[in-house]
């Protein structure tokens, strides 16, 4: 298995382009089993769970093309797909597949949308406590489905189609947001979502589905009301930037200090990371080009941060601003409200010397003056590039296991942090 190694102490400066969400990203490419028609992504990360997500879309037939890189392309450009579902040959997502990306659930609402039957195997994913697929189901039932669960696996069905209703989600949930979304597109009549999701990953999933001929109205907002249309067309969108890599770019270079123009990146998606990097004592300057973030000299600041559905702080980067404050000035509180058991990169920030108490769902982060670096050890994806922030400002030598969860979130890491003066390698093996 790959391992990362990083020798600390070097500031970064320069420029880091930000790729394609993967959080939209996936959505999205879902979003083809709707229509007979194809959609053409552009700006899509290249990335483990896109490559699995391509895999478990041609298993249902959908034919995905990929463009190749030509001489002088850049780089850092995202890549186009080309995703054409004009025939369903299976309607199962089964368990080896769907085990290993939890997104990956989120197809039973489009399945069942077309196709009137959908049987997806219960999620896998990160493991960061029990993450159960409840809302997902009550929406679905809302618009008239026959669901079961039998062997592991989700059994779905509504033989007449879908029927526009009304739900409202209990609690916030992002991916019961998208599968209802998809799923109500093609609904007979009105569907009412309330206490909806507003994270920009939504929005990108709605205005790509109204490309593609969904009426959707409020997306963005807590209701999002669809007028059910018989069918949908293809349509081409370009996936919006990674807000979670921007905010851990923001924060790496908050980290170690120096000057960083994150390229591409978007503000406006991440405000309330910003005004913590703010408080923080580090200066973000905002361009047309991307964001500018730097920190010369002075230290860091210690700060007080519960996460929250957008618009709050987004638990994506809950890993990370509490790598950063192990170096403050003073004592941190981080509160954690989304998911229970999300604080497994605690002890293995304590290997670099961190000091950390956790007392329930908030966590308190002692800063101190200087870290050191450590074998260190991957637990999920936003985890494992928490220990990537700790390392570039550990003094000595940091070794991170199990990087394949990295490979799912972040393009190009290594490339990306050694071209602004990290000094980073992947040793394969
Ligand atoms: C998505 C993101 C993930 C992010 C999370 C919260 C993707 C691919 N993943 O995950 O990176 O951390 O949003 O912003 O976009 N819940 C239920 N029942 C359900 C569904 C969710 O109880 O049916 C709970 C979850 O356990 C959790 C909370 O709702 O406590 C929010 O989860 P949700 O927003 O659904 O997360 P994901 O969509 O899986």
């Amino acid at each position: 298995m790959d391992k990362i190694r990083i020798v600390g102490g070097h500031v970064l400066k320069g420029t880091i382009p930000i790729s394609g969400a993967k959080n939209a990203a996936l959505p999205l490419m879902i979003a083809s089993l709707l229509t007979e028609e194809r959609l053409i992504l552009e700006n899509v990360p290249r990335l483990a769970d896109v490559a699995l997500l391509q895999r478990i879309l041609g298993n249902h037939g959908v034919n995905i093309t990929t463009n190749g890189k030509r001489v002088g392309d850049d780089p850092y450009a995202g890549q186009t797909l080309e995703l054409d579902a004009r025939v369903i040959v299976d309607t199962t997502a089964p368990y080896d597949l769907v085990s290993r990306m939890r997104a990956s659930f989120w197809v039973v609402g489009p399945l069942l949308a077309r196709m009137g039957q959908a049987r997806v195997s219960l999620p896998g994913g990160c493991a960061i406590g029990t993450r159960p697929v409840d809302f997902h189901l009550d929406a679905l039932r809302a618009m008239g489905a026959d669901i079961e669960i039998d062997a592991g696996y989700v059994v779905a069905s509504a033989r007449k189609g879908l029927k526009g209703g009304r739900y409202e989600f209990p609690k916030v949930s992002v991916g019961a947001t998208h599968t209802a979304l998809m799923a109500a597109t093609l609904a007979e009549g009105e569907t009412i979502l309330e206490n909806a999701a507003r994270e920009p990953e939504v929005t990108d999933l709605a205005d790509c589905l109204i490309k593609m001929g969904a009426r959707i109205e409020g997306a963005g907002t807590h209701t999002i009301r669809i007028q059910g249309v018989s069918r949908l067309r293809g349509a081409r969108h370009a996936v919006l930037p990674d807000r979670i890599e921007t905010g851990t770019y923001a924060m790496a270079a908050a980290m170690v200090g120096g000057d960083v123009m994150l390229a591409g990146a978007r503000a406006d998606l991440l405000e309330s990371a910003f005004d913590i990097l703010r408080q923080a004592g580090v200066r973000i300057d905002v361009s047309d080009e991307g964001i500018r973030v730097s920190r010369n000299g002075d230290g860091i600041l210690p700060v007080d941060v519960s996460t929250a559905p957008y618009p709050g702080f987004p638990t994506d980067l809950q890993a990370q601003l509490m790598a950063l404050m192990t170096r403050a000035s003073g004592a941190s509180r981080i509160t954690e409200t989304i998911f229970e058991n999300r604080f497994m990169h605690v002890q293995e920030l304590a290997r670099f010397g961190a000091r950390i108490h956790l007392d329930g769902d908030t966590a308190t982060i002692e800063g101190a003056e200087r870290l050191t670096g450590a074998p260190v050890m991957a637990t999920d994806l936003r985890a494992s590039v928490s220990l990537v922030i700790a390392g570039l400002a550990a003094e000595g030598e940091t070794l991170v296991q199990r990087v394949y969860h990295l490979d799912r979130g972040f393009e190009k890491l290594e490339e990306k942090l050694s071209r602004c003066g990290a000094v980073i390698e992947r040793i394969s093996g």
